[in-house]
């Protein structure tokens, strides 16, 4: 199921999307007993992440029970201003003391972002007790978008858009001067939900390209993203959705 929610300003996005993210999360716990989150990175979800940590949203969810995971890291350490943990570790983790143990950090450290990848590989594995050839499924993933239709660190033509094997995998190409380590697109496809955050002009064409465009030529990342029986929501303020 696809659906795309317009608000007519960020607060609003944030305020729908973190209404959607408690209710998923109070699901998935009584139901499961846990909830497996994984995060975006970017400066869209800021704003979303401190949302959570206040009143009235931080008390509706039992946090003890949330696992975070993150979409995508650059190759970095986590202190670095560019670490998309020390995002979520600033305006989550902290305010709401989350315990360690519930933290499940992609290593951008690692000597090498192959090392990255194996190893968040090897954490998944172990967490969602995978066999060979399982796939994770997610309770809920929150997605960006960039202008050009990267999600994730799945940018146009490289070589890590085209991984269908491997759950997380290294990008070829460098962004905003370090590689990246992703979920891929089999890993992200697999989840019970998805919600993309997109918001700003700069983003308004190539949302209508994703939630309207022809499907002709090389799909654009964002447009990869399909789950065949989950939930795929679009959350929008009115300037990223001004050409639809
Ligand atoms: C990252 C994100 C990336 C982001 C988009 C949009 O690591 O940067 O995972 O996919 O969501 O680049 O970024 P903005 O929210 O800053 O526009």
């Amino acid at each position: 199921m696809k659906k795309t929610l317009i608000s007519s300003n960020l607060d609003e996005m944030y305020q729908r999307c973190a209404s959607a993210v408690v209710k998923a999360g109070t699901q998935s716990i009584s139901t499961g007993g846990r909830f497996t989150l994984v995060l975006s990175g970017g400066t869209t979800p800021r704003g979303l992440y401190q949302l959570l940590a206040t009143a009235p949203y931080r008390d509706r969810l039992s946090w003890e029970r949330v696992h975070l995971f993150w979409g995508d890291e650059r190759c970095v350490p986590p202190e670095h201003a560019e670490s998309n943990f020390r995002l979520v570790q600033e305006e989550l983790i902290n305010p709401l003391g989350l315990p360690q143990g519930n933290l499940h950090r992609i290593k951008g450290e690692l000597e090498s972002p192959e090392k990255v990848a194996a190893e968040y590989e090897a954490e998944l594995a172990d967490f969602f007790k995978l066999q060979a050839g399982d796939v994770p499924t997610f309770d809920l993933i929150l997605l960006g978008m960039g202008a050009d239709g990267h999600t994730a660190s799945l940018f146009p033509s490289d070589s890590s858009l085209q991984e269908r094997e491997r759950l997380v995998t290294a990008t070829r190409s460098i962004h905003r001067g370090f590689r990246r380590v992703t979920l891929t697109t089999p890993t992200i496809n697999h989840a019970r939900k998805v919600f993309f955050l997109i918001a700003g002009p700069d983003k308004a064409e190539t949302a209508r390209e994703v939630l309207e465009g022809s499907r002709q030529g090389a799909p654009l990342p964002a447009q990869l993203i399909e789950l065949s029986d989950g939930e795929l929501r679009f959350y929008l303020d009115k300037a990223a959705a001004s050409r639809l």
